[in-house]
Order: structure tokens, then C-alpha cells, then sequence
């Protein structure tokens, strides 16, 4: 049974608050804190209809007007689809946009066919077409749904959305369990959306990277009510097209229960930040242990002199839900996912991500011609994977993996720019960064690299099919920054 939770119901938390940032100063808006009732709704299996067309949106809140977007069900996020774990994901998309496009499942492990890549898995839906994806869905967590189909622009137009499959047994008990998509707009003063999609200079740098952050589709203008003793689940999904947070909670202590979907080791995030790339999730749980009345401020630090202020958490003048503090969150159950064998038996590549300003990359190759930067740069491309640029999603494997075989792949960032790597159709174990064994050997579907960095990850290569594996900026994607890999 999938449901469907349209982003105005059952809206809570509403606040006062703050996050415009530099060039919308004065821009401001309403949060919606999506909260969500307890699991196990539902009798039967039903289909979500979800329209991708364009719509209109107060992302910035009066006195400015709506902002033209294009939205799942005109709406930005689109509906949030929750789901138990095991069971069938059945949606229908319609097509109302002007545009081909598809719907990506970010994160769920389903078969090939769904995955809703243009021209590798699926040929696009055209406007006024329609597509039906249905499958199982095998792991519980926080995912997402996206086209892969000119993804820079449809997704940086507000067609993205959370997909939440909860666990079998909820045995992480919470009073709220929410979702934050966080959201990135270039807008200009009319509060509209910057046209400037296939900037070359964007593409070949950081990424298109807005001026304006919103929480479920506005920007907050009031804080984030909470009850002084409340536990919450707070789920957040980095929606943007190439903005990466760093989240910090003043006088609260977060413990990241999950990581893009799967769960980890709870644990503090480094230096209390939780940082996230483009595509990337985590759960946190979020004890509200501050005193009725009281008020906090939920920060932004990841671009340093452009530190902002994301929300005010301001607490409620009633008393306390609970006297005395809960124990430690308990470990999620975990998914079912293959351990990979790390021995002589992995196959192991290497995967060298080169390109962008200020890098080595003289030139690469393109249908099989090298063409030097220059050249490449006309054809507005930048980046490379192993020497080659991807124009489009159809191209040949990078490398082959028999099915049910272990890989172990080593990724190398050659590059002067941070890099989400997203891996479709499987989750990985981060093994180690620059050498270095990581804590939590995390699963994830998207690994930030910074600058010059090295990471190891490894997975049981256990699904069939031909298989994405790109940056998460979508600006990098689309300029060349994308690999397919094949598992028979
Ligand atoms: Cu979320 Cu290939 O993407
Ligand atoms: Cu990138």
C-alpha cells in the first residue's frame, strides 16, 4: 500500500524564523514541517497518481509574489510517498510538463527496469505521456524521488520529493517523526526562478548553487515549535541541485540513527555538523531537552563565510511531555543487504573523477575522439570519469560485474571541487577515506568527496541491469561527470 501525504496536511511546527540569504535579504516565507502520524494506515494496496506539471508555489512567503516551479502534483516537494518496508511501490506519473522526463527512486534498491533512466532503462515519457513504475520495495529508510531526465533543471524546478519506507517494527519510538526537504532556488528579486540552467561557469565550478534555502518548500519565517522533552525523528534530504549543508542544532545533541536510508551506529555527527551533500540523507534523533520557553537556532555552516541561520527551534511554554530524559536511541533494524566479501575474490576498479576549473584535466574522451578542454567546454562539458566525458545517460559500461560478485571500488577525486558520487541500483559500505578506515563502515547510495580525496567503498554487485554511478551536482552530471557500470 503506498500513501500519500500532500505537504499541507497535517502541518505542525510551524514558526518564525529566519534563512534568506545575501542577495534575497529581505525574502521570506512560511515552513511547513511535515509531521506524520504513527505507521500502519492503510487497508490495501492502491496506486499514487503523481502529475509532474508546472505550478505555482510561495516559496518566499507575501509580500512576494508565487514562484513559477514545476512540481510533483504542481507542488513543491511533491506529496511525500510513505510505504512499509516489503511492500509495493505502484506509481503512476503523467507527464504535463514540456519536457521528456521520468521518475528516479534515489536510494530504494528495485529492479532495472524501474530505475527511470532515460534511454538506459526506460525510454523517456514525453509530454502528455504516462509511465507505471511498480516494484518492492526491500529496505526501510528515507529516500527520494527525482526525473533523471535534464535532472539540472527538472529538479532545480522543484520536481523532487521524500519517500519514506518504514521499518517492519518501529522499534525507534519517537513522538514526531518529520521530514525536512531542504531545498536551494536561484531566484531573482520577483521572487522567480533564475533561468540560467546550462550556465557554463556554474557547470564547470561548484555547481549551480542558489541564494535562496527552503525547508519542505518555504523559506522558514517562523520557528520550529517544539515541547520541551519531546524525542523527534527528523529526516532530512538534501534536494538541491549542488548546495551542500552543514546543519548544526544550538544546545541540542543530534544522533544520526541512518544515513541515506540505511542505518548506522548511532552516533554524534562530526564536530556536532551534519553535513550533506546533494541526494544525500539522514535520520536524525533529536531529543528536545531545552526548558519551556526557551529558543535556539538551527545554523548552516557549510560554505564558512556564508554561514546563515537556517530555522529557530522555539519551545512551548507547556510543561514538559516527559520528567526525566530517555535512554539512547536504540539501533535500527538493519536492511537486508549482502555483506561484501573484501578479499582476492572482489573485483576491484578504480574510478578517477577529473575535470572542472583549477584542474589537470588537459582534455577527454567523447564518443570514443579525445577532445581537448576547450572543446569540450563548447560542448558544455567539464568534467570526466576515467578519462571519459558522458554526454547523455546511453553509453558504454566503465566496467563489467558479475552478479553476486563483491567490488571493491576506489574512487578518486582528482578534482579541485567537492563531489557527491551516487552508485544506482545498490547501497555500498564506506571502507575508508584517503586510506584512513572509516568509524561506521556507513552504507550509503552517495559518498561526498572532498577536493583530492580518496574513498573505498564496497558492495555486492547483486542487482542486474546497467547502472549509473555520477556526481549528485546535477550541473556536473549533465557536464560530463557520469559513468554507467553493468552487472549480468
Ligand atoms: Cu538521485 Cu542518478 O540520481
Ligand atoms: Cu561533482
Amino acid at each position: 500500500m503506498s500513501m500519500l501525504h500532500p505537504p499541507a496536511l497535517g502541518r505542525r511546527g510551524l514558526a518564525r524564523g529566519a534563512a534568506a540569504l545575501a542577495a534575497l535579504g529581505a525574502l521570506r516565507g512560511l515552513p511547513q514541517a511535515q509531521a506524520q502520524a504513527a505507521p500502519g494506515r492503510g487497508t490495501g494496496p492502491s496506486t499514487v497518481r503523481l502529475t509532474a506539471r508546472p505550478g505555482r508555489v510561495a516559496l518566499v512567503g507575501a509580500p512576494h509574489p508565487e514562484t513559477a516551479i514545476w512540481g510533483y502534483d504542481g507542488s513543491v516537494p511533491g506529496p511525500e510517498i510513505r510505504l512499509r518496508q516489503g511492500e509495493r511501490l505502484h506509481v503512476m506519473l503523467q507527464n504535463k510538463l514540456p519536457q521528456d522526463t521520468t521518475i528516479h527512486w534515489h536510494g530504494l534498491r528495485g529492479p532495472n527496469a524501474m530505475d527511470g533512466v532515460p534511454h538506459l532503462t526506460q525510454p523517456p515519457v514525453p509530454p502528455g505521456g504516462h509511465f507505471t513504475y511498480a516494484f518492492d520495495v526491500p529496505d526501510a529508510g528515507t529516500f527520494w524521488y527525482h526525473p533523471h531526465a535534464r535532472s539540472f533543471e527538472q529538479v532545480g524546478r522543484g520536481l523532487h520529493g521524500a519517500l519514506v519506507v518504514e521499518e517492519r517494527e518501529p522499534v525507534l519510538r519517537v513522538d514526531r517523526d518529520l521530514t525536512w526537504v531542504l531545498g536551494d532556488w536561484r531566484l531573482l528579486p520577483d521572487a522567480s526562478i533564475s533561468e540560467d540552467f546550462d550556465g557554463l561557469h556554474d557547470m564547470a565550478h561548484a555547481g549551480r548553487i542558489g541564494n535562496t534555502v527552503t525547508i519542505n518548500g518555504r523559506v522558514p519565517d517562523a520557528p520550529f515549535a517544539v515541547r520541551a522533552g519531546e524525542r523527534i525523528r527528523l529526516r532530512l534530504l538534501n534536494a538541491a541541485t549542488g548546495r551542500i549543508f552543514a546543519l548544526e542544532f544550538a544546545g541540542h545533541a543530534p544522533v544520526v540513527v541512518a544515513l541515506d536510508g540505511q542505518p548506522v551506529e548511532p552516533h554524534a555527527p562530526p564536530e556536532g555538523r551534519v553535513v550533506l551533500g546533494p541526494g544525500m540523507r539522514a535520520d536524525l534523533v533529536l531529543d528536545m531537552g531545552g526548558a519551556p520557553g526557551q529558543r535556539f537556532m538551527v545554523t548552516d555552516s557549510f560554505y564558512p563565510r556564508l554561514a546563515y541561520r537556517l530555522i529557530d527551534i522555539a519551545y512551548a511554554d507547556t510543561a514538559p511531555l516527559r520528567a526525566d530524559p530517555l535512554d539512547a536511541p536504540a539501533r535500527l533494524p538493519a536492511n537486508p543487504l549482502a555483506e561484501p566479501d573484501l578479499g582476492p575474490r572482489a573485483a576491484r576498479h578504480e574510478v578517477v573523477l577529473g575535470g572542472g576549473m583549477m584542474g589537470r584535466l588537459e582534455g577527454a574522451e567523447l564518443h570514443g575522439e579525445h577532445l581537448p578542454m576547450r572543446e569540450l567546454l563548447r560542448r558544455g562539458l567539464a568534467w570526466a570519469v576515467n578519462g571519459v566525458a558522458a554526454a547523455g545517460h546511453a553509453q558504454a559500461p566503465h566496467f563489467v560485474l558479475p552478479r553476486g560478485r563483491s567490488a571493491v571500488l576506489t574512487l578518486r577525486n582528482d578534482t579541485a571541487w567537492w563531489h557527491p558520487i551516487h552508485l544506482h541500483g545498490h547501497s555500498f559500505r564506506v571502507l575508508s577515506r584517503d586510506g584512513v578506515p572509516t568509524r561506521f563502515r556507513e552504507w550509503q547510495d552517495t559518498v561526498l568527496m572532498r577536493p583530492r580525496e580518496t574513498a573505498e567503498i564496497a558492495f555486492v554487485a547483486d542487482n542486474p541491469g546497467d547502472w549509473m554511478l555520477h556526481c549528485h551536482v546535477l550541473a556536473h552530471q549533465s557536464g560530463g561527470m557520469a559513468a554507467m557500470f553493468r552487472v549480468t
